[in-house]
């Protein structure tokens, strides 16, 4: 983590949870709140530790890890939105934090202390609804998450992130949707519990059976692939 800055006037009013600010709450929250910059790798929250700040990326990207005991890493989210928000559940049940967050590319983020976070959701009942809209959606997300690992075979939970991906942040084309910068084997392999070298057999399946063409970084998702339900 590099450098702190006080963070520019306006910019709280424009990212998502904090967009519902009158301009003098606006005001007195920019006051409070400062921008701190993160490198490709640092970690900003660690699994465990007690939390005292909510984040909000404003640039760049960060993972939300858990670690097994032999050191594979889960990916339960990524956040590259700016307006995204992370460590807010510490925060609202006072546990230590139930995941290691990590810098994927240099980040840029918006720091709120604890005091002010829980004094902030007080005074603007509207941005306490959005942060409950969120963690709902999240929930959501886990849940979808839990049942494929349960009912889904590896190649099926490969089929369902990749159209997920794909339908999220995919460049329609006739054929289908394109990746441009698809996540390497071993991110894929964290997102859907399996090792990259399974991911690697399963992604050859896929390629084999036409439902997606890879070349270098950029992934076709076939419009196949992203109409079958599991
Ligand atoms: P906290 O527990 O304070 O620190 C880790 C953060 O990671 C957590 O708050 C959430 O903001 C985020 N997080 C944990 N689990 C998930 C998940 N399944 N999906 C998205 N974000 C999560």
């Amino acid at each position: 983590m590099s450098d702190r800055e006080p963070t520019p006037p306006g910019l709280l009013r424009s990212v998502s949870i904090l967009a519902e600010l009158d301009p003098a709450d606006a005001t007195s929250l920019e006051r409070l709140a400062r921008r701190r910059a993160f490198a490709a790798g640092d970690v900003i929250v660690s699994e465990s530790e007690r939390g005292d700040a909510l984040y909000v990326l404003l640039e760049g990207k960060v993972k939300v890890v858990l670690y097994g005991e032999s050191g594979r890493e889960v990916i339960l989210s990524i956040f590259k939105e700016p307006g995204d928000f992370f460590g807010e559940m510490s925060l609202l049940d006072d546990e230590p934090r139930s995941a290691t967050v990590l810098a994927m590319e240099p980040s840029k983020l918006l720091v709120l202390s604890r005091a002010d976070f829980r004094a902030h959701l007080a005074r603007h009942p509207r941005v306490a609804v959005q942060v409950m809209t969120e963690l709902s959606r999240r929930l959501r997300r886990a849940d979808g998450v839990i049942g494929d690992l349960a009912l889904l075979d590896v190649l099926g939970r490969l089929a369902a992130r990749l159209r997920d991906l794909a339908l999220a942040d995919g460049e329609p084309t006739p054929e289908g949707r394109v990746l441009k910068n698809r996540p390497t084997q071993a991110e894929i392999a964290g997102m859907i519990g399996a090792s990259r070298e399974t991911v690697s057999r399963a992604l050859s399946e896929l390629a084999r059976r036409g439902d997606v063409v890879a070349t270098g970084r950029r992934l076709l998702v076939r419009h196949r692939l992203l109409r079958r339900p599991d």
